[in-house]
Formats: structure tokens, C-alpha cells, sequence
């Protein structure tokens, strides 16, 4: 008589059900991805990542309020889509003549195709709706931020606040998935932090995965860790495991080092992929793989770098900000960069002489060095900022838009970094030291 053993006798676990992802979105698994980044996750860096290797570019958080009210355009020169807006502001309105709008969002529909996931900074169901249903047609993704620790986004109920109200969070993801799953075919993600212990950050994550999304990103530190702290790995296994009971891909995030690192993690904590933010902020070539060609230089990547930066017709102000993330700060062209206000400056600095001629054409339509236009004589200025005032004092009487503060301090939101901005550097962001 054939013995039975007690394997034969317990049916094999059934394959784990995936949430199904839609057509036109990305399945998380197996990926390794571009964190969002305020300022540090611009078209350029994104590019950049993608051309080392990087599987999913997540774009920095964009805020509902400053995506509302946008208006989408093909860029005519690059045919990047960029979604642009008046600013509201008067001295902009006075001095930017030439292109009053700002460009709140660009991107490159063609090689972030199906890579390029959309982060929205909201605390409102329906704003969320609103601000996603913008941009949905052209990205593989829409994800929600709760995880910005910082005060301005969670005072406004944004970021790191929505892991304390869960009933919100829950309604904007379903409310997202509701509305925009069927009409754009993409899927809905959330990036999350740990909670102070396990039970709570498993309760929270069980009722997320229940919302219909697709994936989530958990990153390893609790909201009152500062960056420069270890993630922790304790809670990523039980997280990893929710997830995948739920069918939802689960990725990795916090202290990941490059593509290989982030497989291996992956791997030993059950989890789909992993997530990189700081070091590919300094150096994007950590997305190829040892096997690939490891690690390129800062210098290779700063060419390749200031390529995909002119192409695009980034601003100089961001393009000089991310330079001085990848450049270390041990180098003697670092110091040497303050002086630089062009394109043309920066290629002469690096001693670049391929790119030269590039570098005029960008500096050309974006005004910059030798194409930089002469201040507006100050009386000028001054007459059309109080034409300007006076005008948007009225629409504001007549809109009873009081609002307009709180919108304008939701505008830029930036999670958790400290950058810091040497002030000798004047990389025009207003303060020495930003703590983000
Ligand atoms: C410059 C900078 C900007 C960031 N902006 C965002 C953001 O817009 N949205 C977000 O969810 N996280 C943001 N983060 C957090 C990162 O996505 C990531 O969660 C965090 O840095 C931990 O990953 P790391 O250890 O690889 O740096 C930002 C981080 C940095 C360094």
C-alpha cells in the first residue's frame, strides 16, 4: 500500500491572485525604480535614470492645487508635453515678459512611455480626481504621497498626516481607482512609512491593499527619522507578505545603493522590487548593474547629464541645483560653478567641447549668458506689478478666492531631505540650508 505522506495530503497554496493591472499601466514586479524627488526628479534626472537602466521613473510630488487649473501643451522646439500655468504671482508677471507661464509639470512622452508614474500630493478625494485626471493619458501611473514628514505637507493633511487619518487615505485611493482605473486604464499606487510598530503599520497596510490599488512602496523609516538615519528592516517582511496575500506589488524603499542592492533586498525580504532615492540623486548610473558595467563617473554622468538638460530646455536654476548634488563637493570645478549662469558656462567649466554648440542654442531660447536679455528698468517693473496687483485684487473680489495663500504655500512640496545648499552656490533657491 502506498504511504501517503502529510505533503500529499495538503493541497499546494493556490497562486497568488494579482490585482490586475490595467492595460496601459506598469506592473511593479521585478522592478527597480526612480524615487520622487521635488526638484531632484526633473525631466533631465529622469531621463538620465532611464538611460542607465532605471525600470519606472516616479516624478516628484506635484501638489493637487498647482496641477488644477494647468493647461497641457507640445512643446513645439522639443515635443515634450509640459502642463503650464499663469503665475499668480506679480513680480513674475512683471519680469518674465517673454513666457509668463510656469511649467508646473514636463514630460517626455516617448521615452517615459509606460515608465513614468505621477505623484500627487493631496488630502481631498475628489481634488485628487481632479488633479490626476490631468495628467492621466500621458503617464503609466498615478501614486500618493503619505509619507512627507515635513510641516507644510502635513499641515495641509497631505503626506505623512494621511498615515494618521486612514479613512482619508483609504477614500482618495478608492475614489482614484474608481475614477480613473476604467476611463484611463492606468493603475493607482500609495508610498507609504513605517508606523511606530508593526501591529499599526499592518493594520494600516491590510486596509490599503483593500482599495483596489496595485502596488505599494513602503519606506523603511517612521516619520520622525531624520534621512540621515538607517532604515529600519524589521516591519518589511510582514509588510511584503500583506501585500502579496493582497495581490498588490510591494516595493522597497530607503538606503537602497544601486540596482544589485536593491535585488538583493528584495529578495531576502519577500518583496517585488526596490526604490532608490538619494544615491541615484547623486549619481543615476547606480540603475546598471555590475554585470551591465557598474558605476560610471560623476563626470560621465554630469555630460550625460547637462545633455538631457539642455535638450529639454530645463531651467538653469535646476540644472544648477542637481549639479550640485552630483558633482562632489571635494572637486575644484565645485567651488567654480558659482559662477556659472548658463549653459554655455558650465559646458566651458567641465571642459565639455562637444557640447558647446548645444549648449549655445539652449542658452539662446532660455535666454541665458550672452542671450540674457537687460533688466526692466525699475520703474517699469514697479508699474506693472501695481497694474498687476490691482488687477488680481479685483479677480479676487470678484471670485472671492481667498484661498490663493494656502494654495501658493501647497504649491512645492519637499519630503524629508536635508539639502544643503552651499550659499556661495546662489543655486537661486532662496535659502542656505532648505530642510526638506
Ligand atoms: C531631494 C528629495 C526630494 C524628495 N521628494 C519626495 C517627493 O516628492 N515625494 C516622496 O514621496 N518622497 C520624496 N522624497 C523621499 C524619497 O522618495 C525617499 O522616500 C527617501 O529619500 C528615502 O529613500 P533613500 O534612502 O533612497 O534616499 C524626497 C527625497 C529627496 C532626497
Amino acid at each position: 500500500m502506498a504511504t501517503t505522506s502529510s505533503s500529499d495530503e495538503c493541497p499546494p497554496p493556490p497562486p497568488p491572485s494579482f490585482v490586475p493591472i490595467p492595460p496601459l499601466g506598469v506592473d511593479y514586479r521585478q522592478k527597480i525604480v526612480l524615487a520622487p524627488m521635488v526638484r531632484s526628479g526633473e525631466l533631465p534626472s529622469r531621463l538620465l535614470a532611464l538611460h542607465y537602466g532605471a525600470d519606472l521613473v516616479w516624478g516628484p510630488e506635484t501638489v493637487d492645487h498647482s496641477m488644477i487649473g494647468t493647461t497641457r501643451r507640445v512643446n513645439p522646439r522639443t515635443d515634450m508635453i509640459e502642463f503650464t500655468r499663469e503665475p499668480s504671482n506679480n513680480n513674475a508677471k512683471a519680469s518674465a515678459q517673454k513666457s509668463p507661464e510656469s511649467i508646473i509639470y514636463r514630460l517626455d512622452p516617448v521615452r517615459e512611455a509606460k515608465k513614468l508614474i505621477f505623484q500627487i500630493g493631496t488630502s481631498d478625494p475628489d481634488r485628487a480626481v481632479a488633479a490626476a485626471k490631468l495628467v492621466a493619458r500621458d503617464v503609466a501611473g498615478i501614486d500618493v504621497n503619505a509619507g512627507c514628514p515635513k510641516p507644510f505637507s502635513t499641515s495641509g493633511g497631505m503626506g505623512a498626516a494621511l498615515l494618521r487619518t486612514p479613512d482619508k487615505l483609504v477614500a482618495i485611493l478608492e475614489n482614484l481607482v474608481k475614477h480613473i482605473v476604467p476611463e484611463f486604464q492606468i493603475g493607482i499606487s500609495v508610498k507609504i512609512r513605517l508606523l511606530e510598530t508593526a501591529p499599526e503599520t499592518e493594520a494600516l497596510v491590510r486596509r490599503l491593499v483593500k482599495t483596489g490599488i496595485t502596488g505599494l512602496t513602503i519606506h523603511c523609516r517612521t516619520t520622525p527619522m531624520r534621512p540621515r538615519e538607517k532604515a529600519i528592516r524589521g516591519q518589511l517582511k510582514m509588510i511584503a507578505d500583506v501585500c502579496r496575500e493582497a495581490g498588490v506589488a510591494c516595493l522597497v524603499n530607503g538606503d537602497v545603493e544601486n540596482r544589485d542592492h536593491g535585488l538583493e533586498l528584495a529578495k531576502e525580504f519577500g518583496c517585488d522590487g526596490a526604490m532608490i532615492a538619494t544615491c541615484a540623486e547623486k549619481n543615476p548610473s547606480c540603475f546598471r548593474s555590475k554585470e551591465a558595467g557598474g558605476m560610471e563617473t560623476w563626470r560621465e554622468a554630469v555630460e550625460k547629464y547637462l545633455r538631457f538638460a539642455m535638450e529639454v530646455e530645463n531651467k538653469m536654476a535646476n540644472t544648477k541645483f542637481m549639479l550640485t548634488q552630483m558633482v562632489p563637493g571635494r572637486e575644484g570645478v565645485y567651488k567654480q560653478m558659482q559662477g556659472c549662469r548658463s549653459y554655455v558656462a558650465f559646458v566651458e567649466l567641465f571642459r565639455f567641447d562637444e557640447l558647446k554648440q548645444m549648449a549655445k542654442e539652449a542658452d539662446r531660447i532660455l535666454e541665458l549668458g550672452a542671450y540674457e536679455k537687460p533688466p526692466e528698468p525699475k520703474k517699469k517693473v514697479k508699474q506693472v506689478q501695481k497694474e498687476n496687483g490691482a488687477g488680481e485684487k479685483k479677480r479676487k473680489r470678484e471670485e472671492g478666492d481667498d484661498q490663493e495663500g494656502e494654495k501658493k504655500k501647497q504649491t512645492v512640496v519637499i519630503e524629508e531631505k536635508e539639502i544643503v545648499v552651499p550659499e556661495a552656490l546662489g543655486v537661486g533657491v532662496g535659502a542656505a540650508a532648505v530642510s526638506v
